[in-house]
């Protein structure tokens, strides 16, 4: 796992490690990991000879490359953002093609898509021009994991993820993470100040979600896996007054203030719902959580780990 220490890779790693054993998953990233994170090695992306290393001395499989830097950040250096989303997938996808490990995951998003896309629906097969250096390199990525595949035959698989929402950690510089913060602010008593406009819609899954079909996607037949780009996958669609309202519910003292700042124009440029037939199709991928379902659980499970 590389990036195993962001908000995905946290739980993926665990994930995994409960299928496989904890010594069989090892997590990578480039800050320290938790201590209960082991095994985990220090691992800088663009350092292509450590990762063929690594990959020999622990005899690795499969590589989950989640290791990258999100739309918001992205933005304050795109040319870092450009080196490290996709040099650090060239590296990987040549270990694959130089017979090294025998799967790939590569995390995509909606932040491919752009103003030219279709913003309803948002069909599998639509032009990608995104506004972001963060979405410029996911549908380079994308273009490459497809190239690999038809070309040397490597077994690389992806799925768009929409906003993950989840309480095992806090997403940093992505333009969707206002709807994991919103939980900690309210729940520690603080009137959330939101920095996307109330009436923003995006696409949103909870992370149990994610992690399944992750899971799903990595261990269905190869032949079953037509989309090699990457597959439209979806849950939800809410806006941040919808996810305000719903939390209301439970907790009626809940307060929302909106100062949007320059990710609202990130967040207009994606589309605000997604066809995900392809995946249903393909490897039956079904979402379990809705927007209701999702705000229950996140506020039982975050105000139990603050009873600790
Ligand atoms: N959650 C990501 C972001 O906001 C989208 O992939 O950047």
């Amino acid at each position: 796992m590389t990036g195993a220490n962001g908000q995905i890779g946290r739980v993926l790693t665990h994930a995994l490690r409960e299928q496989h054993g904890q010594q069989n998953v090892i997590a990578s990233d480039i800050v320290q990991v938790a201590d209960d994170n082991e095994p985990y090695l220090f691992l800088d992306i663009l350092n292509e000879t450590r990762l063929y290393e690594i990959v020999e001395d622990y005899q690795i499989t499969q590589v989950y490359h989640l290791a990258a830097i999100l739309s918001a950040s992205g933005e304050w250096n795109p040319l870092k953002t450009w080196n490290i989303n996709l040099n650090g997938l060239l590296t990987i996808l040549n270990l694959a093609k130089d017979g090294k490990i025998n799967r790939v995951f590569f995390p995509s998003t909606i932040a491919v898509f752009g103003k030219t896309t279709p913003r309803v629906n948002t069909p599998q097969d639509v032009p990608l021009v995104p506004e972001t250096i963060y979405g410029v390199s996911k549908v380079s990525g994308e273009l490459l994991c497809h190239y690999y595949h038809q070309k040397y035959g490597v077994d690389v698989r992806s799925v768009r993820y929409p906003g993950i929402i989840g309480y095992q950690s806090v997403p940093h510089g992505g333009t969707t993470d206002y709807a994991v913060e919103i939980f900690h602010s309210v729940l520690t008593g603080e009137a959330y100040k939101c920095f996307l406009a109330p009436d923003t819609y995006l696409p949103m899954m909870y992370i149990s979600d994610a992690i399944r079909a992750t899971l799903e996607l990595m261990s269905a037949p190869s032949e079953s896996i037509k989309t090699r780009t990457s597959y439209n996958l979806s849950a939800m669609s809410f806006s941040p007054a919808e996810i305000y309202a719903e939390i209301k519910k439970i907790i009626p003292a809940a307060e929302i203030e909106y100062e949007p700042d320059f990710r609202q124009e990130i967040a207009a440029s994606w589309t605000e719902s997604i066809d995900d037939s392809a995946a249903r199709t393909d490897w039956n991928w079904q979402p379990e959580y809705d927007l209701e379902k999702m705000v229950r659980d996140m506020i039982e499970k975050i105000s139990d780990q603050m009873r600790g």
